[in-house]
């Protein structure tokens, strides 16, 4: 193992140095990974590292150049390695095969995010040592995303990855497997109630371990009109129940037909399946805006608890029909219990407005899918509640019973928390009775590139502006807004809702607009600023605006807070 390390390190080394000397010469002569370094590899146990040497830094580089990136500026790097290709060939020793490798801890892989620790993937199993192809790439930064975790996520949020070729190019990067009983679950002691919490994604920005918290980091968003599963914000309250699907039941109270469960094969089979994209935002999103004001309750939410899939499962109204729902049946609310649950027992739950869950317009799914898979452990396997244009907090996971009742949820979540208040109550004077719990959501956007603080080149002339926009309640946003200078002047962002590329999807009917619209702008740097104040706003088909500051809308529990997003950004005159 040190051996290999050693010869990947000296490699490593060489590489880099010859590559500078290269560039700065311009030629392309040298052979970076053949030779002196290698072969003493080649002769011992970890002889699956000369494998890697002579021929990693040739294919890999250009291969992966085009895949992470795709971008043009890459094909001229591409081409020089390339060339270097063919002539390491012609140099490079034979080495041993040795078809055995190390076993890693995705927790020891997961040490491995910087340059300095090296950089470390794993793909199928693989653990792929791809340091040398971040350090000497110019946008590693992106890559570095995906290190110390799964590749998998990375290649569905950037499609040129699916190309057949490239796990025979990632093969050669190969340094190890993966462990199955890995990491944490491991570790866990057995009496941790979150020892069987499933395994997240390291590049998730996690706000709180136990119970798992966490949001995506926020250019994601915007690079994706569908959020993949594994970057989609995750908020729990309690650890995550294991559901064993063959023995799962779903409760059915309340209703005229009386008590009745539903295996997960019923729901699927008995059903039609139904397909929405919906948005999910959390109602603490942004909370952290809010904390700047005055310090609130709760996690500190960037600007990314707040994610968009397409769910598919059987919808909530022909299952109430089913158990013998019709109109004139008393009950004004449905709640929903999961199956997570507390040291004492006490389960996650919440409920929403009976005319919400029957409507068809209201189009709320017990979901079994999510982006076309099983729904993720961390999204409510087997099934969860899926209540478009409505806060986070209804869309229970891990559904264990459905009840319609007189009463809304008498849950905690339902009756003490999610709710709104004045920026003038507080801990003393504050009555949960006195406010109704949060449904519908208030019209949102944010900024979500460039980044707070980050640096754009005068000589660039312009800047390119992206994030995102919803509403609750099923409302289009008609129009997002951008200001390069704090509000004095304004440009109107172009509006997508659908993957960069890919036809735009047709207009949802009125009042049942679901999913997020991602928005860009390009706008010319306004002459001799140093610093842009930029700002986001945007406006929903009822006409309904963001604020534009947060103190008038602060609150004891950072919720809502949907004020006009600012970010600044130096501009940098070389
Ligand atoms: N359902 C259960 N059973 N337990 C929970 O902790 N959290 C709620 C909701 N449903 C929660 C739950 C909250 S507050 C939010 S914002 C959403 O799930 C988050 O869903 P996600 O983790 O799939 O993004």
């Amino acid at each position: 193992m040190l051996l290999l390390r050693n010869c990947q390190g000296l490699a490593r080394l060489s590489l880099l140095r010859t590559q500078r000397s290269q560039l700065l010469q311009g030629t392309g002569s040298a052979i970076p990974w053949a030779g002196s370094q290698c072969v003493p590899c080649a002769s011992t146990n970890a002889g699956q590292s000369g494998g890697q040497c002579h021929t990693h830094a040739s294919a890999w580089r250009h291969m992966l150049a085009g895949l992470f990136l795709g971008a043009g500026a890459m094909l001229s790097y591409g081409l020089y390695h390339r060339q270097q290709a063919k002539q390491a060939a012609t140099t490079v020793q034979p080495v041993r095969e040795v078809p055995t490798f190390p076993v890693y801890s995705q927790e020891e892989v997961a040490k491995h995010r910087t340059l300095a620790d090296g950089v470390w993937v794993t793909y199928k199993g693989g653990v792929y040592d791809i340091t040398d192809f971040v350090a000497v790439h110019p946008g590693g930064d992106k890559i570095l995303l995906a290190a110390g975790g799964a590749l998998e996520p990375f290649w569905a949020l950037y499609a040129v990855h699916n190309q057949e070729h490239v796990l025979e190019i990632l093969s050669e990067y190969k340094v190890g497997e993966l462990s199955p009983e890995d990491s944490v679950q491991q570790e866990a002691s057995s009496t941790d109630p979150y020892s069987s919490d499933p395994p997240r994604h390291p590049a998730l920005r996690v706000n709180s371990q136990k119970p798992f918290n966490a949001e995506p980091p926020s250019e994601i968003l915007s690079d994706n009109y569908i959020t993949p599963n594994a970057f989609f914000f995750k908020r729990n309250h309690l650890p995550v129940p294991k559901v064993d699907p063959d023995t799962y039941r779903l409760e059915i109270q309340g209703l005229p037909k009386g008590p009745m469960s539903l295996s997960l094969a019923e729901l699927k089979s008995k059903f039609p399946k139904h397909t929405v994209t919906a948005t999910l935002q959390c109602a603490g999103n942004r909370r952290s805006e809010m904390t700047q004001v005055k310090p609130v309750k709760g996690l500190n939410w960037g600007i990314a608890a707040i994610s968009n899939a397409t769910w598919a499962g059987a919808r909530l109204r022909d299952v109430l029909i089913h158990a013998g729902y019709e109109p004139g049946v008393k009950g004004k609310h449905v709640q929903f219990e999961g199956l997570d649950r507390d040291i004492t027992g006490t389960t996650y739950g919440a409920s929403i407005p009976v005319g919400k869950a029957v409507s068809e317009e209201g189009d709320v799914l017990l979901a079994y899918e999510m982006n076309g898979e099983e729904l993720p452990a961390d999204h409510g396997f087997p099934v969860r509640v899926v209540v478009p244009g409505t806060v986070g907090a209804r869309n229970v996971k891990w559904l264990g019973k459905i009840v319609l009742s007189q009463e809304e949820s008498s849950s905690h979540w339902q009756q003490n928390d999610y709710k709104g208040f004045s920026p003038g109550t507080d801990w003393d004077t504050v009555d949960f009775k006195s406010a109704p719990a949060i449904q519908e959501l208030p019209v949102q956007s944010a900024i979500t590139q460039p980044a707070e603080g980050s640096v754009v080149e005068r000589g660039q002339e312009e800047v390119t502006v992206k994030g995102y926009a919803w509403s609750g309640g099923g409302r289009e946003v008609v129009r997002v807004d951008v200001s390069l200078d704090g509000g004095r002047t304004w440009h109107v962002a172009q509006l997508r809702s659908s993957e960069k590329g890919q036809e735009a999807a047709a207009s949802p009917p009125p009042g049942r607009a679901w999913a997020w619209k991602l928005w860009e702008v390009t706008a010319p740097l306004p002459p001799a600023a140093q610093e842009l104040e930029i700002v986001c706003k945007a406006v929903d088909s009822s006409y309904n605006v963001q604020p534009d500051t947060v103190a008038p809308i602060w609150n004891l529990r950072g919720v809502l807070s949907n004020a006009w997003h600012r970010v600044r950004v130096k501009v940098s005159e070389d």
